[in-house]
């Protein structure tokens, strides 16, 4: 059914006499691929006019119109007569418009345009304040991070966000089609999947604080005296109850005099409650910060990935995944580095690296050809304004078989690369370097590259350990433009040797005690990987910069909104 009918139906199966009548809109989108054969329909039509001019000396005007359904704009005709035509054409004016669509005359570009018969509602714009430029004149991508909440109207943002919503729907085609099931895992954990420490930290300690010491400024805390004068009250008015019982009196005088000296009593404690509240972060007495007064009662974290805790639904429910915003506090500035990023982390039980890599290569492969079948305008736009070669890779892409190559063969091959100069020196043990990953993936093999087992000591510690002791069962894949763009393992499944891990790793067994436990209880060879879904967004669609494809950027210094 198309959107416009869907819309009719949900409008005249909710009739509510005593609201406005619902807005049965037609998507741009639509009535562009429908083209002619949709001439002579009535339809509305809203969006944001790109550009707009007075023609036939102010009798009428021109609008292109977009409402972010697809690249395309649609020409709208307004008489003067109709609407006062100053009030629509400034960039950026919001229109809902109902009007008939034509066939336009021979020989223009548009293959339809709307006769507008009645403008609904405008969103006047000043031209003069609104920062986003006319026409084809274009900020920068760097300018346009300085409006975040107005960039998705230009068509870059707009081509960016439609790719992106098509990556992620994708995304849960393709685990659904392969019997995967999405787990929401938490985005405050207490567990640090990568043990790289580059946690933002999750506190109430600092508002409390804050609030304590505004608290104490308007109202202090009570002295000593005060409260020891508080309970010399309290004892009076114990001994005038005793005073009473004992003559005997009325049981009402008595319960009157019990009453007073537990109000007595209770200002006490509300004094004493009042003289432990110190201004500043709790500490311990040995100085360190007292956790057990936080939010959680111990320290809290913005996960830096789902997987640990993908992995309990992996070893209950076979073949899961979680797809969700994962958080890095490291001080990168680079363009293929956020801070807030999000990760498609599939898991699967009974599986090795070969199954690992095997899903990883099924899945980059699925979202290429996805995007080449569903995607087509965006994707011409993109390669028109950004990368001449973004749909020839999807194609590649989608079609070549990955190569492999284990780690200490990739060494082998950057060493004996001749013709160019890296900036970080290779050698075996070294974590491989963008421009290594970059040289491998786009200058030896043209096409991306699965590289495995790589040195222990540079890999996180639920990594399996392989039987030569000095690597372990991972894989990264490599692609050109982007070098890392998924990175995974066998998990290991050995308790004796995890344990040992994680020992070496520095950390602290007691906090991983419940990922310990999926090894004492059934434990399982499992694998999983996470994919960078901002990087897949660069890959697909040639971008330079990560900040831009993503619709609200967060890295050092920066986090507007
Ligand atoms: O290689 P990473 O660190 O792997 C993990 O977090 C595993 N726990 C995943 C798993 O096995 N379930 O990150 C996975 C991917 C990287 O390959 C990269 O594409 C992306 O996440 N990534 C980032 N993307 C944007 N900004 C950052 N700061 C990123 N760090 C990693
Ligand atoms: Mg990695």
């Amino acid at each position: 059914m198309a959107a416009d009918a869907v819309a009719a139906a949900m409008a005249a199966s909710s009739l509510c006499d005593d609201l406005e009548p619902a807005t049965v809109r037609t998507c741009i989108r639509d009535v562009l691929a429908a083209g002619a054969a949709r001439a002579g329909e009535r339809v509305v039509v809203g969006g944001w006019v790109r550009t707009g001019r007075e023609q036939g000396k102010g009798t009428f005007a021109f609008l292109e119109l977009s409402d972010g359904s697809c690249v395309s704009t649609l020409q709208v005709i307004v008489d003067a007569a109709v609407h006062p035509l100053a009030r629509l054409t400034a960039t950026g004016t919001s229109v809902l418009v109902e009007g008939e669509i034509k066939e336009p005359p021979e020989g223009t570009k548009q293959n339809v345009e709307l006769k507008v018969s009645r403008v609904l509602e405008v969103g006047e714009v000043d031209a003069a304040a609104y920062p986003l430029p006319k026409g084809k004149v274009k900020l920068t991508l760097e300018k346009l991070r300085d409006v975040v909440h107005l960039r998705p109207r230009t068509n870059t943002i707009g081509a960016v966000a439609r790719i992106r919503h098509q990556l992620a729907y994708a995304t849960h085609r393709f685990f659904e089609e392969n019997r995967f099931l999405y787990v929401h895992t938490p985005i405050i954990t207490t567990s640090d999947c990568e043990g790289a420490g580059e946690m933002f930290q999750v506190t109430t300690l600092f508002s409390q604080a804050e609030k304590t010491e505004k608290e104490l400024k308007e109202n202090p805390a009570p002295s000593e005296s005060e409260i020891e004068a508080a309970k010399v009250i309290v004892k009076e008015k114990g001994d005038a109850v005793a005073q009473l019982k004992a003559a005997k009196a009325s049981k009402q005088d008595i319960s009157a005099a019990v009453d007073v000296l537990n109000r007595a009593k209770e200002h006490v404690s509300k004094l004493e409650e009042r003289s432990k509240l110190k201004p500043g972060i709790p500490c311990r007495d040995d100085g360190s910060i007292a956790f057990e007064n936080d939010f959680f009662k111990r320290q809290a974290f913005l996960t830096v990935s789902g997987q640990l805790q993908v992995e309990t639904y992996a070893c209950a429910l076979s073949s899961v995944y979680t797809f969700g915003p994962t958080f890095r506090a490291e001080n990168s500035h680079t363009s293929r580095h956020l801070a807030e990023f999000w990760m498609v982390e599939p898991e699967i039980a009974f599986a090795n690296l070969q199954d690992d890599m095997n899903c990883a290569e099924k899945y980059v492969q699925y979202l290429c050809k996805w995007l080449l079948d569903h995607c087509r305008e965006d994707m011409e736009f993109m390669v028109k304004n950004y990368d001449k070669s973004a749909i020839e890779r999807l194609e590649l892409v989608s079609s070549t078989p990955f190569v492999r190559i284990s780690y200490t063969k990739a060494v082998e091959l950057l060493k004996n690369v001749t013709g160019k100069k890296f900036d970080n020196k290779v050698e075996w043990g070294i974590d491989l370097a963008s421009e290594h990953e970059r040289y491998l993936t786009e200058d030896i093999f043209k096409k991306p590259v699965i590289v495995y087992n790589y040195p222990k000591g540079i890999k996180a510690f639920y990594m399996r350990l392989n039987d030569d002791d000095k690597t372990v069962a991972a894989m990264d894949v490599l692609v050109p433009k982007v070098g890392e763009l998924v990175g995974g393992s066998q998990r290991e499944e050995r308790l004796d040797v995890l344990k040992q891990r994680i020992l070496d790793a520095g950390l602290p067994l007691e906090p991983y005690e419940w990922y310990l436990d999926l090894r004492r209880f059934g434990s399982v060879k499992h694998s999983g990987f996470g994919l960078g879904f901002e990087r897949m967004i660069l890959f697909a669609t040639g971008m330079e910069n990560i900040r831009d494809v993503i619709p609200f950027p967060r890295y050092p210094g920066r986090a507007d909104l």
